[in-house]
């Protein structure tokens, strides 16, 4: 036996989103995001420390997978409590894995929570938010349930790149309606995808440069409760993201035709008087935002695009907590 805990994280969409590293050892974002946790995706995981292991290991669904992220995070920890053991980390998604669903968000959030807490760590909410963040950029937010941002930070150790929480879910209730066009995509990593949109896309600068006004504006838009301001902000700040993709070389093209006819089908829902806004990270899938009463009518209109396999509705999430 060993020193042991569980926490739940839940996956997260950023409205606006983070795409460009400052800094890849201390993994820290180019540019700040907003993002909402979804209370339909999340990741469980028990981290046990035990003498006797030559490594970490890493087991999802059962599934032995590599270690090199989670050692990253667990190094970090060991080095805090002043420990050599390696640990077992388990884990399990409720959703599918590796489908642009965001599994490295929750994923590493709740390997935060729980590695400290087996660790016997007593974190704040911006230390665990720091620890996820060395995991995956945007786990650094699936700290916090609701509405929250991520601060690029420029301190060179990394120590003011952490999250927060603007809102909870209950503040604001908002719906995302998650839409899945292609089962078990396999993509190119987002951190792959990065450095090459970095080196490459002449659409980088402006990326960077617009990154500021976008996220004071997404503030205002949820500061107002101002629901159309938040989603025309959203999809306009998920294009461009797009347009840098594809202005990347090689260009990622992450969309597939049921992709594009589901932002289609989005638009013409809008058109017809429901105000419903897509988002979409580097995967196929869409994620659509509306308000709560407003969910059949975008399950209806989106159950009728040809290359839809699934839909599946969430309200916001909670923050990650520990399962023990
Ligand atoms: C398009 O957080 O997966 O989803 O830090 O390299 O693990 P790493 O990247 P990751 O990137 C997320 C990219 C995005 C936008 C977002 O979630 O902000």
């Amino acid at each position: 036996a060993g020193a042991t805990a569980r926490a739940r994280a839940h996956s997260n969409i950023a409205l606006v989103k983070y795409w460009g590293k400052n800094d890849v050892v201390l993994n820290t974002p180019a540019v700040g995001s907003i993002s909402v946790t979804l209370d339909a995706l999340f990741t469980d995981t028990r981290v046990t420390f035990r003498s006797g292991l030559a490594a970490d290991e890493f087991w999802l669904s059962g599934c032995r997978q590599e270690a090199t992220k989670v050692a990253r995070v667990l190094d970090l920890v060991r080095q805090a409590r002043g420990t050599h053991l390696f640990a077992v980390v388990e884990s399990a998604n409720n959703f599918p894995t590796g489908a642009g669903l965001a599994s490295s968000a929750s994923g590493f959030a709740a390997l935060a929570v729980a590695a400290s807490g087996a660790a016997g760590l007593t974190l704040t909410d911006r230390q665990l938010s720091i620890l996820a963040r060395h995991g995956s950029g945007s786990a650094a937010r699936s700290i916090f349930g609701g509405y929250a941002q991520m601060h690029a930070g420029s301190a060179a150790d990394g120590s003011d790149s952490y999250a927060v929480q603007l809102l909870s879910g209950a503040d604001w209730p908002l719906a995302v309606v998650v839409v899945i066009t292609e089962l078990g995509a396999k993509t190119i990593t987002s951190t792959v995808g990065m450095g090459a949109s970095a080196a490459s896309s002449p659409f980088y600068p402006a990326w960077l440069a617009t990154a500021p006004g976008d996220l004071a504006d997404m503030r205002a838009a949820i500061a107002a409760r101002d629901f159309v301001r938040l989603g025309e902000l959203t999809e306009y700040n998920c294009l461009k993201l797009h347009a840098l993709m594809l202005t990347t070389r090689p260009a990622l093209i992450y969309w597939n035709a049921a992709t594009v006819a589901a932002m289609h089908a989005v638009r013409d829902l809008r058109a017809s008087g429901v105000p419903a806004y897509f988002t979409i990270d580097a995967g196929p899938q869409l994620k659509v935002l509306c308000l709560p009463g407003d969910v059949p009518f975008v399950q209806e209109a989106l159950s009728n695009v040809a290359g839809v396999h699934e839909i599946r509705p969430s309200a916001l999430g909670p923050s990650a907590f520990r399962l023990d």
